[in-house]
């Protein structure tokens, strides 16, 4: 009886726990490929991960296509990013956001975002957005567009996300909070506790065709609900990596 109670159970709630998408195989030899090659198509350079400001190496890189633009650093083997948490835009200190005094009440794409998509910004506890692009270097130079779908492949998983928000100086690798508990649901993340091992790979893609607009589901009440509307634009991104 118990035993029949647990696969009810399980058979009841399987489908709201399934909150991850698994690594095409062709995407994991690309991840394993170029995790340890060092740019050869670098778009700009001199940047740092956020842990340690004197380490410039990492790199917006072109080499997967000359449609996608990765983050990577050459150094100690060959590196992605790490994953430190953003909570900018709505709702900025709810979750487990805190009070962090680098929190901002907006993200960078707000006007689009309130007047395109009828919500008043992002909401970090919800919409899985990367931080990318910096003071001295703007990815919509090589085409990205704002609020396009990117590719996160974090904790052995996949996962997409929006470009949301950039960066003021030079650091690199954050993203949202509701990203970041995606990626790494056991690891107790928070405002001012993040992911700190360069081994996320976010990839951005150039053009519209990026971009889910309306398709995806900006006023979800969850980020996994967010994260089934733009699924289908998602795979087909990942399909043009080569
Ligand atoms: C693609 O190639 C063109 C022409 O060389 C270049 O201007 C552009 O920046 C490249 N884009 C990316 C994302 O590498
Ligand atoms: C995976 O890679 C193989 C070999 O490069 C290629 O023929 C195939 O089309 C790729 N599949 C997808 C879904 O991208």
């Amino acid at each position: 009886m118990h035993l029949l109670t647990t696969l009810l159970l399980l058979s009841t709630t399987a489908p709201l726990l399934t909150t991850a998408y698994s690594i095409p195989p062709n995407l994991s030899a690309l991840y394993n490929k170029h995790k340890s090659k060092p740019c050869t198509h670098p778009l700009a350079t001199g940047f740092h991960d956020g842990q340690n400001p004197t380490d410039s190496t990492f790199t917006y890189c072109s080499d997967l296509s000359n449609r996608s633009i990765f983050l990577h650093s050459p150094t100690l083997g060959g590196r992605y990013d790490n994953m430190d948490i953003d909570c900018d835009g709505a709702n900025s200190h709810g979750g487990n956001c805190g009070y962090d005094e680098s929190i901002q009440d907006q993200t960078s794409f707000k006007d689009i975002v309130s007047s395109q998509y009828g919500i008043p910004d992002l909401d970090a506890n919800i919409h899985p957005y990367v931080v990318f692009g910096n003071t001295d270097y703007d990815p919509q130079r090589d085409g990205m567009w704002p609020l396009s779908v990117m590719v996160v492949v974090c904790g052995d998983q996949l996962f997409y996300g929006i470009w949301g928000d950039t960066a003021g100086g030079s650091w690199t690798g954050e993203a949202s909070i509701a990203l970041a508990k995606l990626c790494f649901p056991g690891d107790g993340i928070s405002g001012n506790n993040g992911h700190v091992s360069d081994d996320v790979l976010y990839i951005g893609f150039v053009g519209g065709e990026a971009v889910p607009g309306n398709r995806a589901d900006w006023k979800a009440g969850s980020t996994w609900e967010f994260e089934e509307s733009i699924r289908a634009l998602g795979e087909r991104l990942v399909a043009t990596l080569t």
